[in-house]
């Protein structure tokens, strides 16, 4: 299974080195939690690890958390969300001003089935957000072919993955991720009471530096809180290390390994708490 579609910060390139960690701190009986979830690249990696979707438990304050809501407790609409997709125009060059009237309707239904298409086709993969019955920071891209004398190549395509591709992976979640749980709330009411005492928590935060996100938490408040509440191990994503023990990450290239180290790129890392 792959994620649905690419998102700002989403974690799939690093997903199996994070989980790798997160495997290395449990047991058979341990329950995961993936907190600020988004587009789920971290619990998806325990699924196709082996890990129960029973034993998982996402969290996102967006529609993500909506749409892996409606994945984990099988009321995600098929039938609704290929309706969807078949109305998408089949000439690229309409896509656009296609999804600028698709997202100007106001948001009555269907949220968890709308917003995977949506947010596939947001330029950048910048996140595209609810407020009320609005959809907020949805711009999209053009279709763009190259010229003779432009660098690139290869086209650039307004939806990505394609239609079609985002259907099959789609189908792929509906069966494999049902079972896990997801709650579409704020963080910090995590924090309110402990967690299990065989909790395994791996939190993905807005990175310090990064704009364009509707939501926020204060992440030192929310370590403190957790600290004095759980012993359970905590993991953290952030752009740096945020104790000794931290680890960075590398993203591996079709070589074998380059290193995220060189200057100036952008890194993540984990620390563990
Ligand atoms: C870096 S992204 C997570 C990416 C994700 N791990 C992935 O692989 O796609 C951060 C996420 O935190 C969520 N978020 C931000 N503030 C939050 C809050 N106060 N409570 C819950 N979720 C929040 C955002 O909606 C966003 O999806």
């Amino acid at each position: 299974m792959l994620v649905p579609c690419s998102y700002q910060g989403g974690k799939q390139r690093v997903a199996a080195q994070i989980v790798d960690h997160l495997l290395a701190a449990a047991n058979p009986s341990s329950h995961f939690y993936d907190l600020c979830c988004g587009s789920g690249a971290v619990s998806i990696e325990l699924v196709n690890r082996g890990v129960d979707p029973s034993r998982i438990t996402m969290l996102d304050i967006s529609s993500w958390g909506v749409f892996w809501s409606a994945i984990g407790s099988n009321t995600f609409k098929m039938n609704v969300f290929d309706h969807f997709l078949s109305k998408l125009p089949s000439d690229k060059r309409d896509l656009k001003s296609y999804m600028n009237s698709l997202s100007a309707l106001p948001v009555v239904d269907y949220e968890a089935e709308l917003y995977p298409v949506l947010q596939a086709c947001s330029f950048g993969g910048k996140q595209i957000w609810r407020k009320g019955q609005t959809w907020v920071n949805a711009c999209f891209r053009d279709y763009w072919e190259p010229t003779e004398t432009s660098i690139r190549r290869s086209p650039a395509n307004p939806m990505q993955p394609s239609a079609n591709e985002l259907l099959r992976r789609v189908d792929a979640l509906v069966n494999g991720m049902k079972g896990v749980t997801c709650v579409n709330i704020d963080i910090m009411t995590i924090v309110s009471e402990p967690l299990p005492n065989n909790a395994i928590v791996y939190v993905d935060p807005p990175y310090k530096s990064t704009t364009g996100y509707a939501f926020d938490f204060d992440l030192s408040s929310f370590i403190n809180r957790f600290r004095q509440i759980n012993q359970t191990p905590l993991f953290i994503s952030e752009g740096i290390g945020l104790n000794d023990e931290a680890i960075m990450l590398t993203f591996g290239g079709a070589k074998g390994g380059i290193s995220g180290s060189k200057k100036g790129k952008h890194q993540e890392w984990l620390s563990r708490f």
